[in-house]
């Protein structure tokens, strides 16, 4: 069994896509499946922290039921479908946590009104236009407001051509958020989203890779992880 190195310690995690609707019968979502994030839930768990698992839309075939993830992690699942609900419930479990994990993916824009009947297609041919308003930076808001001593973890998706491009846009990203780790995932029309494997690079707020891992979900789960005791050693 795994070593019960997160024994005592609160971890916040949050998996799967956003959904953002548009009416009552359509929404702008992405391809986030959940497996990321939830390997890092059940990797906590399995290393003996405490965990509360959040999420957003998970594929069918990934977590069947909220009642199941529940009996599998025996701690907190809190199901929410849009960035709004996401940033309220994320803000009130991180309070409390030593550890806060952004493996969701979140949109960074919701139709500015929702319609309350079903928007309907005219018939004049014409294109039709949505207008797009900014959802709030959920990491952002949780590293700007993190209590002494928590560490916040993000992800960044990016469509690199290759590591050194990878590399510029996730410090650009970290500039921008302000997490302690982040971890660098190229994502494309394979990769990333979906996939059962995952390779990431983990970079600190300097902008410095200390983890670099090709492989499984639950393998960039461990390592995560690894980081972010080797990230709470160095402060001690
Ligand atoms: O779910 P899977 O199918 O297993 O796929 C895993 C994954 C590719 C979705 C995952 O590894 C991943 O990269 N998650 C983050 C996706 C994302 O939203 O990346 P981003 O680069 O757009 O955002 C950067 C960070 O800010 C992320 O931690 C994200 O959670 C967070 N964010 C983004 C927008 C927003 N409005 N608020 C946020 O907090």
């Amino acid at each position: 069994s795994a070593p019960q190195d997160l024994a005592g310690r609160q971890v916040v995690v949050s998996a799967g896509g956003t959904r953002e609707p548009l009416d009552p019968v359509r929404f702008i979502g992405n391809r986030s499946s959940g497996k990321q994030g939830l390997a890092i839930a059940r990797a906590a768990a399995a290393r003996g922290a405490r965990v509360t698992l959040v999420t957003a839309h998970l594929d069918a075939d990934v977590a069947p039921a909220t009642g199941d993830l529940r009996t599998e992690f025996g701690t907190e699942v809190i199901r929410v479908e849009t960035a709004e609900e996401l940033a309220t419930a994320m803000r009130a479990e991180a309070a409390t946590a030593d550890v806060v994990v952004m493996a969701a993916a979140v949109a960074d824009y919701r139709p500015a009104t929702v319609s309350e009947s079903k928007i309907k297609k005219d018939d004049s041919g014409d294109a039709l236009s949505l207008t797009l308003e900014r959802t709030p930076d959920i990491l952002a808001g949780l590293a700007a407001e993190r209590p002494r001593g928590q560490v916040v973890v993000g992800f960044a998706a990016e469509t690199a051509p290759d590591r050194e491009a990878l590399l510029e846009l996730g410090r650009t990203k970290m500039a921008r958020k302000g997490a302690d780790l982040l971890a660098l995932n190229v994502v494309g029309w394979r990769t990333g989203f979906g996939a059962d494997d995952n390779a990431v690079i983990v970079i600190d707020r300097a902008g410095v890779p200390v983890a670099e891992v090709d492989g499984s979900k639950d393998a960039v789960a461990h390592a995560l992880l690894d980081a972010v005791l080797e990230l709470e050693a160095a402060r001690d």
